[in-house]
């Protein structure tokens, strides 16, 4: 049966990731929006914030399922901006979960590993009490509860350290190596790297169930930002020297959870499983 997903956010790595694996589905129209410049892959301008234009374009093209991949993902610029970050993310998702409501649509909401405070020495589950410590994780968490209470049909996924088409930290310690001998990275915060491509096929596979509530989306294993790195630099077999630093060497003005591993439980119930971050990290570097 035909089925129309409206990815919102689609120029962004989730969102590409997901053009990559739903495009093979023959069943399945993607509508792909986003701000900023129009192209053949994207053109269509809709501003998840605009409560009006959201509800009437969705009210007009009717789709199966929404993805939301529009976020304002700049976890520092978010301190500085609380107002544009509370609009993006938490009004934004709101004005999709009513618009998905109001056509009897499934709606996936991202959303992320910075919703706990980081203090736990084990991995957290979909039942662990939240308690953001960024303005970043605090807009998110607001999101995460707009969708809940306006549209029934949803499914949050919470993720964590992505990678894909785009900016990221692959692309930055690439870069920083070509250009410095030596380079510095925390290794005290853990997490799991996790591939936007792993991250949208367990998508497509969630959307064609009715299993809605809460769901953690990473790879699986633990890393430290440093690990991550040499892991990088061993696959891509780059000498630069790697140098392991503490937080506290490295301020940030957004407080970064030390210890966000995600334990996806009830994506494993689902008979859901994503793979171990090295290998997921090898499939994307080549
Ligand atoms: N990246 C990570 O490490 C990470 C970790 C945990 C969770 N997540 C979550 O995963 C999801 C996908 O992240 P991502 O890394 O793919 O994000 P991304 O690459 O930053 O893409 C987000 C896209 O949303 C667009 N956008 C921003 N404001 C918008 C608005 N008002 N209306 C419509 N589009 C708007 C952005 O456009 P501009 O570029 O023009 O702003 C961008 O194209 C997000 O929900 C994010 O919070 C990400």
């Amino acid at each position: 049966m035909e089925r129309r997903i409206l990815i919102t956010g689609s120029k962004g790595q989730l969102g590409r990731a997901l053009n990559q694996v739903l495009s093979e589905k023959s069943e399945i129209t993607i509508i792909n929006t986003d701000m900023g410049e129009l192209t053949a892959y994207c053109p269509i301008s809709l501003d998840i914030t605009n409560a009006v234009a959201v509800m009437n374009f969705v009210q007009d093209l009717k789709p199966d399922v929404i993805i939301n991949c529009a976020a304002h993902t700049a976890v520092d610029l978010c301190e500085s901006d609380q107002e544009r970050a509370y609009k993006i993310n938490a009004l934004g998702p709101k004005n999709l979960a009513a618009a998905a409501h109001a056509v009897d649509a499934k709606m996936v909401q991202v959303s992320t590993d910075y919703v706990f405070d980081g203090e736990s020495d084990k991995p957290y589950t979909e039942e662990d009490t939240t308690n953001p410590k960024s303005v970043y994780g605090s807009t998110k968490l607001a999101g995460e509860q707009f969708v809940q209470e306006n549209c029934k049909k949803h499914f949050i996924l919470r993720t964590a350290w992505l990678y894909g088409e785009g900016k990221n930290f692959i692309k930055t310690m690439l870069s920083l190596a070509e250009k410095n001998p030596e380079i510095r990275v925390v290794n005290d915060q853990y997490g799991t790297p996790t591939s936007a491509l792993e991250l949208a096929r367990a998508i497509s596979k969630l959307i064609d169930t009715e299993s809605y509530g809460i769901y953690h989306g990473t790879c699986e294993g633990i890393a430290t930002w440093y690990e991550f790195a040499v892991e990088i630099f061993r696959i891509t077999g780059n000498t630069v020297k790697v140098n392991p630093i503490t937080t506290e060497e490295y301020p940030t003005p957004a407080s970064r959870p030390m210890f966000s591993v995600l334990e996806n439980k009830n994506l494993k119930r689902l008979g859901i499983y994503m793979k171990p971050w090295e290998e997921a990290l090898q499939e994307y570097l080549f």
